[in-house]
């Protein structure tokens, strides 16, 4: 398959299944905004919860947070975000579209309107959303919408430490949205103004050398490995290391290294990985005038932590995952499009359906069996068309595996479990199935 059509496959399966809509769509969209669907924002949900459970519940060392998105505007003054959080800007001299000067290639014709009459000088352009607190909008009420939601966790420092007594070496987690105006959004939920990440920002004691803070790196590398390997379930062939080179490191950090997925649309970025060093609590430190240091129990030597941060953003694990567990087998007639979604990513665990609709002794014993899964799993009911019709429908959305309620159910009790990703068929006795699906789905 051509990569091109798989992302214009994908997204055409994301908006008629439900997965992502465009935004706003009646009043003609509303360029690079997308909508989570019903079955978008369980795959969201199930992505964001696994992750929580491996990086938070999972670890003795990492603890949670939730903060607000809008913060005081010192801390992006403090952070270096007011000052250096920009792209540059370049806008063509005929039609005067915007570009990031290092997306385009500035001597070549511009890409909206082909004139060769070239480019602006470039503008630094920073990428913060402002907006304004109360009822007046003058330079004193500017607030801004969170670009990363890392900084909470470093402005939250000293309460999380005092209330969890947490040791060094630990870390506070948080999900949540971030805002950033870019220029050049695009490639669907690949890179937009409003998204959600996935962060961890993991404190430890200033390090002697350069090995002992590797050393850390190294660790965090390999949980990020480990989440795309047994959670996301990917090839690892598909996911590149790239070590971003020292001119190109953001602000903050003395090395970064991203990882790269091969998206239809080329190598990109889905995750990163940066050291940030003190550079954070020292500047809220002296910027906010409290003290953010650590007192070691054993040496009571006091010191700013340093910090390892891993980052994930979640619309492009959704994106990537899509990518990677789409599937296409068969020829015409018999071809079926299925998504292999690692069973605790699909939105739906199981589906059920009564062989026909007209038959309520056949619909009376699919809805026990429905009811009582529901207790158990997110399950998806479907009594409309033919079977082979609901299993293609299951198929497509990645359902692991569809039960159906047929005459020799009512003579034995026993129901067809269809696998997704075999199309094989068993009989299960229904008295067994709560702990089958808990077996096939843990
Ligand atoms: N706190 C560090 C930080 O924010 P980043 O590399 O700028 O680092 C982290 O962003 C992750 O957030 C990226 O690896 C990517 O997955 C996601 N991300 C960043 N900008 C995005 C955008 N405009 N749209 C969607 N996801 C984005």
């Amino acid at each position: 398959m051509e990569q091109k059509d798989l992302m214009e496959k994908i997204v055409s399966l994301c908006k008629r299944r439900g997965f992502v809509f465009p935004g706003s769509e009646i009043y003609g969209g509303m360029a690079n905004s997308w909508d989570y669907g019903s079955l978008g924002v369980e795959l969201k949900n199930n992505i964001k919860q696994l992750w929580w459970k491996r990086f938070v519940q999972q670890r003795d060392d990492v603890v949670g947070l939730d903060a607000a998105l809008i913060m005081n505007p010192k801390v992006w003054e403090a952070s270096g975000h007011l000052a250096t959080f920009t792209d540059p800007l370049v806008e063509c001299n005929k039609c005067h579209a915007r570009f990031r000067e290092d997306q385009i290639n500035t001597s070549a014709p511009c890409e909206s309107c082909k004139s060769k009459d070239g480019f602006s000088e470039p503008k630094m352009f920073n990428l913060m959303f402002k907006t304004f607190i109360g009822p007046s909008e003058d330079q004193t009420s500017i607030a801004y919408f969170r670009p990363e939601t890392a900084q909470a966790m470093f402005v939250q420092f000293k309460n999380v430490l005092d209330t969890t007594r947490k040791k060094l070496p630990f870390g506070i987690a948080q999900v949540g949205k971030a805002f950033r105006n870019e220029i050049t959004p695009g490639n669907f939920v690949f890179r937009t103004r409003e998204f959600e990440q996935m962060e961890i920002e993991y404190f430890f004691a200033p390090p002697k050398d350069d090995e002992e803070w590797n050393a850390q790196f190294e660790l965090w590398k390999q949980a990020m490995i480990d989440w795309m390997k047994n959670d996301l379930k990917f090839d690892m062939s598909h996911v590149h290391e790239l070590e971003v080179a020292k001119e190109d490191l953001a602000h903050y950090s003395k090395r970064t290294i991203d990882f790269e997925y091969e998206f239809p649309f080329g190598k990109k970025e889905l995750y990163g990985l940066a050291y940030r060093t003190d550079f954070d609590l020292s500047n809220h430190e002296k910027a906010s005038g409290q003290e953010l240091k650590y007192t070691d129990p054993e040496t009571n030597e006091k010191f700013v932590p340093h910090v390892i941060e891993p980052t994930w953003g979640v619309d492009r694990t959704i994106l990537a995952v899509l990518c990677e567990h789409y599937r296409e087998e068969g020829e015409e007639e018999k071809k079926r499009v299925y998504l292999k979604l690692p069973p605790r990513l699909a939105p739906y665990k199981v589906a059920v359906f009564p062989l026909l609709k007209n038959k309520p002794e056949l619909v009376e014993k699919a809805r026990a069996i429905y009811n009582e899964l529901k207790e158990h799993h997110m399950v998806a009911w479907d009594d409309r068309g033919n079977v082979g019709k609901r299993y293609y429908s299951q198929d497509e959305v990645g359902t692991p595996f569809c039960i159906t309620v047929d005459f020799d159910t009512l003579e034995n009790d026993t129901v067809t479990v269809r696998d997704r990703d075999t199309a094989e068929q068993e009989r299960i006795a229904t008295a067994d199935l709560v702990s089958y699906f808990a077996n096939k789905l843990s």
